[in-house]
């Protein structure tokens, strides 16, 4: 779907703070209700977003947000040259989108997939070679977007609970 007067533009710290604070609160709160172990968007923000920023600087990462009628919606970070320290993966420099959200009120109008499009094209403006993230496997409104993206399964994590 196209989205008139959808623009992707990079994150600016001078006005964009409050708005991408509320869109992490939003992220988070989703993922919360498919594992209700997660703390509140609410709770971990400020913490959650500064690592996020310092991970911008150590891997070449940028924000991008959504902006429609002057409003931030939602934004996507990716770093564009990660890599991973443990000692036995795959040392390569990858793209890893480590947030994409969208606002409740704005999803299913494309906006997403417009997002990710865009992070894409910064890893491949970086010249890595593939580009990766993780999404918790309830979450199947991210799954498909990823999916037809382009996007395959490439690591699963299981968990048995002991209770
Ligand atoms: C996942 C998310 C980012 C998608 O953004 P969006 O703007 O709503 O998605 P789009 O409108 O661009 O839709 C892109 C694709 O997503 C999937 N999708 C979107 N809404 C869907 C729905 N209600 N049911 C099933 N699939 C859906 C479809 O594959 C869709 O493609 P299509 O329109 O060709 O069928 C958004 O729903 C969101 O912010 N969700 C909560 C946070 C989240 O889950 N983030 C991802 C964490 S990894």
């Amino acid at each position: 779907m196209e989205n008139a007067g959808l623009e992707i533009r990079e994150y600016d710290p001078s006005r964009d703070g409050p708005a991408v604070r509320a869109c992490f609160i939003e992220l988070q709160d989703f993922e919360r209700s498919l594992d209700l172990r997660m703390p509140p968007g609410s709770d971990v923000a400020d913490a959650y977003l500064e690592r996020m920023f310092q991970r911008c600087d150590e891997f070449d990462g940028v924000v991008l947000v959504a902006v429609l009628e002057d409003a931030v919606v939602g934004f996507v970070t990716i770093w564009t040259r990660h890599h991973s320290d443990e000692p036995d993966d795959d040392p390569s420099e990858h793209g890893f989108i480590s947030d994409l959200v969208i606002s409740s009120r704005q999803r299913g109008r494309g906006i997403g997939r417009s997002l990710l499009r865009a992070a894409e094209a910064r890893a491949r403006e970086a010249g890595v070679r593939s580009i990766r993230l993780s999404t918790q496997a309830g979450n199947a409104k991210a799954r498909a977007l990823y999916t037809a993206e382009g996007f395959a399964e490439a690591e699963i994590y299981f968990e048995k609970p002991l209770a």
